[in-house]
């Protein structure tokens, strides 16, 4: 008889807790269910040119600690627009993917990623696939969860560049300027800087005015804190101006990838202060390593929700945590969307409490 399977995948940009993840669905559907798992390379890239394995219980073992994916992953395959290379136009082979996804027998088929990666799984869903989703990004941007894996082990990198920066800072009397991701959301911006008590936070929800943080730089400094800290979001911008991408000429053909706007405003600061700057851009540093505790526990408490999800054939749906319960919130609500963060958010009115400026004058 043949066995009952179940396949994974991990799409978009890596982070710390994927392995993690592949760890706990393997060994609770060998362990628990008695399934077979079924591993495609490089996200949905390994759909579309059919490549897979099995995984067993060896190849999980030993890899909770490890970051990355050794599954591999990919963040432009996408079966309902693939490009078999970058200058081609897109076609729809979600036909073939669901045509393997039917031959290799799959009873499931579990897709860890953030919104794009949800956003093709829904569409997956709506061909036929039985889709259960794992809520992954250092972004923190997915809706329906109040906090994605690989976020914390990301702002703890970013919180600890900020805590090395302010010894440097002080030191030679600078404006140290730390940009950290996110796209669009700014919860690691926000959320590592007021762990690492930045003075500045910039956040791609609250348009900044050069004026303003000049004006907290210069009173830090009357004050004798000649040195000050901004955090800057990669997808912060200017009031009235735009978001920085790092290949803007080329984003025709490629995905736009967001980067630099903190070389725009160091530059601005200087001019109107005299005081220097410096530029830290943290980059991919904040995807790789080890996962955090927490990052830990919550990829592998997901890991063991979504096989649930499976053995009670409860598709269509990602896992996510709310309050302190892990549930279960259908893919449509995840599709398509991010959660940025919210003007009125306690995070917020916690930083402006004690002497964070947002670069704005959210008075009003
Ligand atoms: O979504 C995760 C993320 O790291 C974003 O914070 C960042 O803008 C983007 O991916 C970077 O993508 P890439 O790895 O393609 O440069």
């Amino acid at each position: 008889m043949n066995k009952r399977k179940v396949g994974i995948l991990t799409g978009g940009g890596d982070c710390p807790g994927l392995n993690a993840v592949i760890r706990g669905v393997t060994k609770s559907a060998i362990g628990r269910y008695g399934l077979e798992v079924i591993g495609f390379h490089d996200g949905f890239e390994g759909m579309i040119e059919e490549r897979f394995s099995i995984l067993r219980h060896d190849d999980v073992s030993g890899i909770l600690t490890q970051g990355g994916t050794i599954i591999g992953t990919s963040n432009s395959a996408n079966p309902f627009a693939h490009k078999a290379d970058k200058d081609a136009d897109p076609v729809d082979v979600s036909d073939d993917c669901m045509r393997l996804y039917e031959d290799l027998g799959l009873e499931a088929l579990i897709c860890v990623g953030g919104d794009g990666t949800m956003s093709i799984a829904g569409q997956l869903s709506e061909k036929g696939a039985n889709i259960v989703g794992v809520p992954k990004t250092i972004d923190n941007d997915l809706m329906e969860t109040d906090i994605t894996f690989g976020f914390d082990s990301a702002r703890q990198v970013a919180t600890e560049a900020i805590d090395r920066l302010h010894t440097t800072a002080q030191s030679h009397h600078r404006v140290m300027l730390v940009e950290v991701m996110g796209r669009n959301a700014g919860w690691l911006a926000l959320e590592s800087g007021i762990a690492g008590g930045g003075d500045v936070i910039l956040l791609p929800e609250i348009p900044y005015d050069v004026a303003e943080i000049c004006s907290v730089v210069r009173k830090r400094s009357r004050f004798g804190r000649r040195f000050s800290i901004v955090v800057v979001s990669e997808g912060a911008h200017a009031q009235g101006g735009s978001q920085v991408y790092k290949n803007e000429e080329k984003a025709a053909r490629e995905q736009k990838r967001l980067g630099g706007i903190s070389r725009i405003i160091a530059d601005a600061i200087e001019e109107e202060t005299e005081i220097g700057c410096r530029v830290t851009i943290l980059g991919h540093l904040q995807r790789g390593g080890s996962p955090t505790p927490l990052d830990r526990i919550l990829a592998t408490q997901f890991s063991v929700k979504a096989m649930e999800l499976v053995a009670k054939k409860q598709f269509n749906h990602m896992v996510a945590l709310q309050g302190n319960q892990l549930v279960a919130v259908p893919v449509e609500k995840v599709m398509n969307q991010q959660r940025k963060v919210p003007l009125d958010s306690p995070l917020i009115d916690a930083a402006l409490a004690v002497g964070t400026s947002f670069g704005a004058d959210l008075s009003h």
